[in-house]
């Protein structure tokens, strides 16, 4: 895939509409994981340094369509120290801008035109911009007006990030160092169908956990007591196991798990096997034989893919033992030089972060939805929008 990159670009003095992932988590106004926005930075310097004239656009939340002040943008222009345009259809700043100024535009989900991809709105969004910049690969599996529908009205190109996640995530999946160990948790077996599928025809082995190795181990008919699982999804286990097996891909699910007798972060844990599991129980982490079993396998692998955490890793300390364990050795690993290791996800990301491991990262994704998508092969439509045919 060739994409239209900023490379070459001359922006000297150009108005330039850049769609940035912000899409951050706001704890009482304040940002409590700048991920995104650190990694959008190269793109924005790149153009102040260069003199243009910039208006980032981007979305918070999901507030459908409707001016819901609770998803405003302006914690995250007070972070970044930038002005919020206050309606991301006005114009009348653009006249006033000078030459490497930066502005945010409120909120782009705040008119329902944008997740419409509605040309209309599309059109009086790019209005008044002579270049479209995406650097947003957060969102390009969504085909929306500030994706899709803007890059086919201005001259478009993708930015930094977007770029070196493409070119990040592809060399994986082309050419991965094997073995190659996936690992895919979080809650449902639902939205992992395709990952799950292609992760298990490109990997060596692919490990399974969270309230997604519930219903695997439901599947199979162990004990999961008063556990997060989907018993509809029972067959599309048992098919997803059949076709890891006609690839030769060995699925390892959970074997243990830190259990509880109600799901809060102050429960009291216990370390149960499947077979002691009773009805009241509740599953809220990986247990010590899994993490144990899946932090060996990390040491027997060259590359590691990584999408979910194995429990509630938020709930820290007690809750976050098989996530953090499994992320410090995938970390200790890479630092080794006997890793690569490629995460994606907002929760697993912020495990990373609080585990203190980020950086030891091979690549970190800013991708949650897109990543898994990308990974799946598909195409995503704010990515095809900018490819040079
Ligand atoms: C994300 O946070 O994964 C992206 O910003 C997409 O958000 P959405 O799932 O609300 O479209």
């Amino acid at each position: 895939m060739k994409l239209r990159t900023i490379e070459n670009l001359d922006v000297r003095g150009k108005t330039i509409l850049l769609r940035d992932d912000f899409n951050v988590q706001i704890v009482e106004g304040e940002i409590t994981d700048a991920f995104r926005i650190g990694q959008s930075m190269p793109t924005i310097n790149w153009l102040k340094e260069r003199g243009a004239k910039v208006a980032i656009c981007a979305h918070l939340g999901r507030p459908k369509g409707t001016k819901d002040m609770k998803y405003s943008l302006k914690p995250v222009a007070e972070y970044m120290k930038i002005p919020l345009i206050p309606d991301c259809l006005d114009k009348d700043f653009i006249k006033d801008m000078k030459d490497g100024d930066v502005v945010l535009l409120e909120n782009v989900r705040f008119y329902a035109g944008e997740e419409e991809n509605n040309i209309e709105f599309a059109k009086k969004l790019a209005y008044g911009y002579d270049i479209f910049i995406n650097d947003a690969f957060a969102v390009s599996h969504r085909a929306h007006a500030s994706t899709v529908g803007v890059a086919e009205i201005l001259p478009s190109y993708a930015g930094k990030l977007l770029a070196s996640e493409i070119t990040e995530l592809t060399k994986v999946m082309e050419n991965p160092k094997r073995p190659l160990l996936s690992i895919v948790a979080g809650s449902k077996v639902s939205t992992k169908i395709g990952v799950l599928k292609a992760l298990s025809k490109l990997s060596d082995t692919l490990i399974i956990g969270g309230a997604l190795g519930t219903t695997f181990n439901y599947a199979l008919g162990d004990k999961v007591g008063n556990s997060l699982y989907e018993a509809d999804q029972k067959d599309t286990a048992l098919e997803i196991l059949e076709y890891a097996k006609a690839n030769n891909c060995k699925v390892l699910l959970p074997l243990d798990k830190g259990v509880a007798k109600e799901f809060t972060k102050e429960a009291v844990r216990t370390n149960k096997a499947f077979t002691e599991l009773e009805d009241d129980d509740v599953i809220i982490d990986a247990g010590i034989e899994t993490t144990a079993r899946n932090i060996a396998e990390v040491k027997k692998a060259a590359t590691v893919i990584w999408n979910g955490t194995l429990g509630m890793a938020e709930w820290m300390p007690t809750w976050s033992y098989g996530s953090f364990e499994l992320a410090k050795a995938i970390a200790e690993q890479t630092k080794a030089g006997k890793l690569e290791s490629i995460i994606g996800g907002g929760d697993t990301v912020a495990a990373l972060e609080a585990c203190g491991v980020k950086n030891d990262i091979t690549y970190v994704s800013t991708g949650g939805g897109a990543f898994l998508e990308f990974i799946e092969g598909k195409k995503l439509p704010g990515i095809v929008v900018l490819e040079d045919k």
